[in-house]
């Protein structure tokens, strides 16, 4: 008898129209976060979901298993702030368990490290970036509207006693932190952590800050080569980890910028986002998302049917961002609810 040909199966991965590969998702597990940042939370608040519409950690867990199958190697949990949601040591442990899954990141204010760090490092988080965008107490409890500095310093400490990787960002804003270039890179060197500055991106359909407070990566760096004599050295970007470009600095360290503004790189993009309740973003810059929280909730999908769903959504993802430097415009969803 003829022996059917061994058919290979399908190649799996998530690639868009662009063929930009999918490797890395962002997962927003709460909209809440214990601090209110000027740049991130509009004056007049943003309204907080209902806890029930809130994707459960099974489900998290099940979407992340899906898009495993299909190329996801690094997850990166994300909020508001991700440490306020109850239990998220024990979605850690599950996430690092997931067949595929090689790293498991988290951006923090760090504000509960001093107690969180070491059980989250033994639950398999691997790195954190801090938000931290001024060491001065006062500015720093203005920008956050309810931070604190002093625990913020602790929290990161304990992130890097407990073996994680650590990075700082940094949202660059003129009239905020422009000044505080030098003292935020030294802060990060001289405890092994590597800074990072973001070029700020008017989220919120216009935002608190415009372009007068614009300050890009290239001011950055002239920042950098006065105060060390020498300008700052390309490394290039971190193997494809994020969109960060490295310089170093000659008798200083390593610095990471993203121009996201100023010098997009969309063409090299390789993530989604989910936020908090379900929905999938293609672009941090766009508004359009699939609900698959509906899918996943609604007739008992099978994973194929969930993976279907995620491929065709990916591919409409735009090939490129449109945030409007002055200011205005842009996406109109709230940087709290993607959590970046
Ligand atoms: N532009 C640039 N970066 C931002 N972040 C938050 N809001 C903005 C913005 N509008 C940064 C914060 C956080 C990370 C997820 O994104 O520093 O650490």
């Amino acid at each position: 008898m003829k022996r059917l040909p061994i058919i290979a199966e399908a190649p799996s991965e998530l690639s868009d129209a662009q063929d930009r590969k999918i490797s890395y998702l962002r997962v927003s597990v709460t909209d809440r976060c214990n601090y209110a940042c000027t740049y991130c939370v509009p004056e007049r608040g943003v309204p907080m979901v209902r806890r029930e519409r809130l994707l459960t950690f099974e489900e998290i867990t099940r979407l992340i298993s899906l898009m495993a199958e299909m190329g996801v190697r690094r997850v990166r949990l994300t909020g508001g702030e991700p440490t306020i949601r109850k239990g998220v040591v024990s979605l850690v442990e599950s996430i690092s368990a997931i067949n595929g899954i090689e790293e498991v990141a988290m951006t923090t204010n760090a504000h509960l490290m001093g107690t969180m760090a070491a059980p989250l490092a033994k639950a398999g988080l691997a790195s954190v970036n801090v938000s931290l965008d001024t060491l001065k107490p006062g500015a720093f409890a203005e920008l956050t509207r309810r931070g604190d500095i002093e625990k913020v310093i602790r929290g990161i400490e304990a992130c890097v006693a407990a073996g994680m990787r650590v990075s700082t960002n940094t949202v660059a804003l003129r009239g905020l932190n422009e000044r505080e270039v030098v003292s935020l890179c030294e802060f990060a060197w001289e405890r092994g952590i590597s800074p990072r500055f973001i070029e700020h991106m008017p989220m919120s359909g216009g935002a608190a800050y415009s372009e007068r407070n614009k300050f890009t990566s290239v001011e950055i760096r002239d920042v950098l080569a006065q105060h060390y004599g020498t300008e700052p050295v390309a490394e290039g970007s971190d193997g494809g980890r994020g969109p960060a470009r490295y310089w170093s600095v000659e008798g200083g360290g390593r610095v990471g910028i993203i121009s996201a503004m100023s010098e997009h790189f969309c063409s090299t993009c390789n993530r989604l986002r989910l936020s908090a309740t379900g929905n999938l973003h293609t672009c941090l810059a766009h508004d359009d998302a699939l609900d698959l929280k509906s899918i996943l909730r609604g007739v008992p999908a099978g994973g194929e049917e969930i993976q279907h769903a995620i491929r065709a959504a990916l591919s409409l993802k735009k090939e490129g961002h449109e945030f409007d430097p002055s200011g205005r415009g842009g996406p109109a969803k709230h940087m709290i609810s993607i959590g970046g």
